[in-house]
């Protein structure tokens, strides 16, 4: 028997857990979905089949709820599913919560003690014919792209078998896949990071290693046509901090924010690292490489919004905004700093860009910010903008005060070449709507509201990241065409 969730910020409102499985055929469609939009959006996040065990919660702490929307001829039809993880199926059967936060073992249960612990809940991503809901911590998990059904931990062939980031960055012109591994050997192990190259066949071309100075959960990372970028953050983990009391992940003022620049076809061994102020940035919108220079634009802030002091002290959410910023890194060597200027200072946690012309020049940024929420931490994105970061131009759509939006993620027209030829896509919860909604804007024009929404019947809490998937992408013909999957 399922206890009764406690009062928390992040388990109440639009964080409300779900907790069912739906298949819903033929969404009431309110507007009109436009014709020439077809493919596959999906949203990983957060939603804890049982309530936590302590009185403690973070909001990455829950179980992977997947939801795919399939679109095609003007109708939408959704479906959600948890990930079968090994936590969820032994919690499951136990009928109860057994991992601590994080998986901290010193709050886990005896029977949950040495089980990995894979929330699955941070991304979903198709590579290689295959759907992958991703978390940070645990090698991902394949799911059917259509049906959503667990088919199990993917290892890779046995090389990948600890963590794996929620981050990956897949080359649309390559179809490669960049990614990382970090705190390879759990939360009181080495600083060692395992870098991957996975190509588009999913198979994996290079393995390779390096070192962090401190046991940084590091979140993501860049790339450009010929460089890979890791952004390591004065956020550390520290079991030892835990033991005596202290919070197991933190933000570290004197730390500096390293960035290591590598050439796309080098080693490890050849990181140059440059070091800035420190920095929160978990998010990036793109990176690109422009006269001798890699320019990446990313959500960046001065403090974390996401983790405590090491004193355990939490800044208010005013001192932990995100702004889009612009890294400018000289790539002759002769300037060993980062360049940073503030391209636009909404409230931005998720940048996105036309995800097919990522590692190359763009300048139209999608993403959900923050207009009149108190806190953006637990009230959420109110509002959607296309930022122009040539033009400088804001294109902004609000949905009222209450509501909440994941991100926007641009939705290339069928057929489309140029950049930002298409719409926008977000998933909206309304303040005490019993439904949420699929939105749908003309991506050049998101100020005039939506052109249709997709009306979910029931409340879809609120999530992580999203993805979409153009129906002549090969990245979408190699998961429901090819039979790959
Ligand atoms: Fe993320």
């Amino acid at each position: 028997m399922a206890e009764p969730f406690f009062d928390h910020p992040f388990l109440k409102g639009h964080h409300a857990a779900t907790r069912f499985e739906a298949d819903v055929p033929d969404l009431i469609i309110r507007g009109e979905i436009p014709d020439d939009l077809a493919g596959v959006f999906y949203r990983n996040g957060s939603e804890p089949l049982y309530p936590p065990n302590e009185k403690e919660y973070h909001w990455f702490d829950g179980d992977g709820m997947v939801c795919g929307f399939y679109i095609e001829d003007g109708k939408v039809s959704m479906r959600n599913r948890w990930v079968r993880t090994p936590k969820f199926e032994l919690e499951k059967e136990a009928g109860r919560r057994l991992f601590g936060v994080f998986g901290n073992p010193l709050t886990t249960e005896p029977e949950a003690q040495g089980v990995r612990y894979n929330t699955a809940n941070t991304n979903a991503i198709l590579h290689g014919g295959s759907l992958f809901a991703c978390m940070e911590g645990a090698p991902p998990t394949r799911l059917d792209p259509e049906t959503l059904e667990t088919l199990g931990e993917y290892h890779y062939d046995g090389s990948i078998s600890t963590t794996f980031s929620a981050h990956p960055t897949v080359d649309w012109f390559t179809g490669e896949m960049f990614n990382f591994g970090a705190m390879l050997n759990g939360q009181d192990g080495g600083n060692t990071v395992r870098f991957n190259i996975i190509n588009k066949h999913g198979e994996i071309t290079k393995t390779d290693y390096f070192e962090t100075p401190w046991l940084s959960p590091m979140h993501t990372l860049l790339l450009t046509e010929n460089h890979v970028i890791f952004p390591v953050l004065p956020i550390e983990c520290s079991l030892q901090r835990a033991k005596e009391g202290g919070p197991l992940v933190s933000w570290r003022e004197d730390l500096p924010t390293l960035v290591g620049i590598m050439a796309r076809d080098g080693n490890c061994s050849d990181i140059r690292w440059l070091e800035m102020e420190p920095r929160h940035m978990y998010h990036e919108f793109n990176a690109w490489e422009e006269d001798g220079k890699i320019i990446a634009d990313v959500a960046a802030g001065d403090n974390t919004p996401l983790y405590p002091n090491s004193d355990g002290t939490i800044k208010a959410h005013r001192d932990t905004t995100q702004s889009l910023r612009r890294w400018t890194i000289d790539l002759s060597g002769q300037t060993n700093t980062v360049k940073e200027e503030v391209l636009n200072d909404r409230d931005i946690h998720f940048p996105r860009p036309d995800d097919r012309m990522m590692t190359r020049a763009t300048r139209q940024t999608f993403a959900n910010i923050n207009l009149n929420s108190v806190d953006g931490r637990a009230d959420g994105m109110d509002a959607v903008m296309r930022y122009d970061t040539t033009s400088g131009e804001e294109d902004v759509y609000h949905f009222g005060p209450g509501s909440h939006c994941g991100e926007l993620i641009f939705a290339p027209r069928v057929g489309a070449v140029e950049e930002g030829d298409g719409y926008a896509v977000t998933l909206v919860h309304r303040p005490n709507a019993k439904e949420s909604s699929l939105a749908v804007f003309d991506a050049n024009n998101i100020k005039a509201g939506p052109l249709a929404e997709a009306v979910v019947p029931f409340q879809v809490s609120s999530g992580f990241h999203c993805n979409y998937y153009s129906a002549d992408s090969n990245l979408y013909q190699e998961a429901f065409v090819s039979g790959t999957a």
